[in-house]
């Protein structure tokens, strides 16, 4: 295993080992690694020859400086599962690296100092994005470099940040990056609560009272199954379970078309089921596919 922390090498080390013919499998993370990035982590190896995981805490899609400040770091520990999990090659840039051109590594600009980087476009501004103004376009620029330095690969996404794959899917598709985006599923607790290094922040109460997102997008699918079709009984299935959670304070619950992630009329085909909630500390999300 390689670990690697310049641009110039990384782009090295995957281009010599595209040449010598091996296929190339990228996971971006931020570290903190959990079985949910794990589990990427190992479709990767079995999918491709050699796997790069790439560890670093974007400060371009942090809204608040204090989150970026309290995001966990545990590169020993990372470097370490990500190996046995089947990296050959762990990239972990310093903020200089990914962003030499930018006062205080605030991100990538021009001679004026005017901010330079990738849009996520709409889709970047609902949902999340509404919450969290800017925070799509960061993750897109941060994601468009790392393509950039990988050339031709696959690259591998979770589920659990549903509208983030989605924004990394156009975005490959509309910079005609060389780059397959691999979907994969989103590992749970065995009672139903989505991976998340968030979850450490909360006490034994509140980590209780999180299993009600998944509750909820339960409770939105069985509506479906039952025949409802409007999103507004879908979505007053889903609220009524988050509302009976005193710990759990809601900030959306919606069913919308899973590609663009915008209401319908009434739901048909790819629906996609997306909640987030605030409990204590921490702001959870989740979503369930339904397929109508
Ligand atoms: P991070 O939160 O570290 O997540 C890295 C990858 O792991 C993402 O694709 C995320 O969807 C996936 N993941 C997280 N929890 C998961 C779970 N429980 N099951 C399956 N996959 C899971 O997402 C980011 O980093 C950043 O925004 C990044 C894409 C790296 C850009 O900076």
């Amino acid at each position: 295993m390689q670990l690697i922390d310049t641009v110039g090498r990384f782009t090295k080390t995957i281009e010599s080992a595209r040449a010598m013919g091996n296929s190339v499998g990228l996971v971006p993370t931020m570290g903190a690694l959990h079985r949910g990035h794990l589990s990427l982590v190992e479709r990767a190896a079995r999918e491709c020859d050699v796997v790069a995981v790439t560890i670093f805490v974007n400060p371009l899609q942090f809204g608040d400086p204090d989150d970026l400040a309290a995001y966990p770091r545990t590169l020993g520990a990372d470097v370490a599962v990500a190996e046995a999990a089947g990296a050959d090659v762990v990239f972990t840039p310093s903020d200089r690296q990914m962003y030499p051109d930018s006062a205080a590594a605030g991100g990538p600009q021009d001679m004026s100092g005017e901010p330079v980087g990738v849009h996520a476009g709409s889709l970047g501004r609902v949902l999340e994005g509404a919450s969290r103004p800017g925070h799509f376009d960061g993750v897109a620029t941060v994601i468009a470099k790392l393509f950039a330095m990988t050339g031709r690969c696959r690259a591998y996404f979770g589920e659990k940040d549903f509208q983030q794959l989605q924004v990394i899917r156009s975005l490959a598709s509309r910079l005609s990056f060389p780059v397959d985006v691999v979907a994969c599923a989103t590992v749970r607790e065995p009672d139903g609560l989505a991976l998340s290094s968030r979850n450490a922040r909360l006490s034994p109460d509140e980590r209780t009272a999180a299993t009600v997102l998944y509750r909820s997008l339960a409770a939105g699918a069985a509506a479906i199954a039952a025949g409802a079709r409007r999103p507004a009984e879908v979505t007053s299935a889903m609220r009524a379970e988050l509302g009976a959670e005193p710990l759990v304070t809601t900030d959306y619950a919606v069913a919308v078309g899973a590609e663009h992630l915008t209401p319908l009329p009434e739901l048909a085909g790819a629906v996609r089921l997306l909640v987030a909630a605030r409990c204590g500390p921490v702001r959870l999300i989740d979503n369930m596919e339904v397929i109508i």
